[in-house]
């Protein structure tokens, strides 16, 4: 099974692919909890480049190329061979993060986004999607304070760093997005404390028929 996790800024992804992957853990699946971008060697790199607030000025399509060429490598050293393992793999953001922030964020064309995500994945796309679903006054915030409590300001914030405005249109854009493509996410309310919901999305698979 490969599983993605979706959503605008603080809206609390790293918490719940935790406690999802020890849920798996729980029950006997071996599981590879990975991350985009920086899921390989080489993505390191591009996430360097990506995050850091130095390069404020990247052309939208440079900075599309740079998030699929992270994804083509991700899939191809990473996520495929462990999905051939029998793996079961839970990745905080992929491709549906390239349409909604390269799209819907920055303007250029989702469907061709789409298309483009297909040559960086090679047909392999997501079983289910979760987007955490989160105002980007709240998400924002949480954002911010975490940043400047991990010292990350200064080396990884140049999202952050946009608009509360940009952040509105991340969060509008994965609704339009996730109802499009209706039968693969899951949309849960991640204005709720942790543990409620990680409930939601256990209730969510159930509605789906996950184990
Ligand atoms: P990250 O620190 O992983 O953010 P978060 O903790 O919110 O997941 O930074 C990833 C940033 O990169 C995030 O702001 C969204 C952006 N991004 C894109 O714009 N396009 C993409 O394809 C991906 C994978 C991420």
């Amino acid at each position: 099974m490969f599983i993605t996790f979706e959503g605008i800024e603080g809206c609390g992804k790293s918490t719940q692919c935790a406690k999802l992957m020890e849920h798996f853990i729980r029950q006997g699946h071996d599981v590879l909890h990975t991350r985009e971008p920086g899921g390989s060697k080489l993505g390191r790199e591009l996430r360097r480049i990506l995050l850091h607030p130095e390069n404020s000025d990247l052309a939208p399509a440079s900075e599309l190329f740079l998030y699929l060429a992270d994804r083509a490598q991700h899939v191809a050293s990473i996520i495929r061979p462990a999905m051939e393992d029998g793996r079961t793999v839970i990745c905080d953001r992929f491709a549906d993060s390239t349409v909604v922030y390269q799209g819907y964020g920055r303007g250029l064309d989702p469907k061709l986004l789409h298309q483009l995500n297909d040559v960086a994945v090679q047909g392999l796309w997501p079983d289910l999607t979760i987007l955490l679903d989160l105002s980007p006054e709240i998400g924002l915030r949480r954002a911010l304070t975490r940043n400047l409590k991990e010292n990350k300001a200064n080396t990884e914030g140049r999202f952050e760093a946009e608009s509360l405005e940009f952040h509105g249109r991340i969060r509008e854009g994965y609704l339009t997005w996730a109802a499009l493509n209706r039968s693969r996410f899951l949309v849960v309310d991640a204005a709720q404390g942790p543990d409620q919901v990680f409930a939601s999305i256990l209730r969510g698979f159930e509605e789906k028929g996950i184990e």
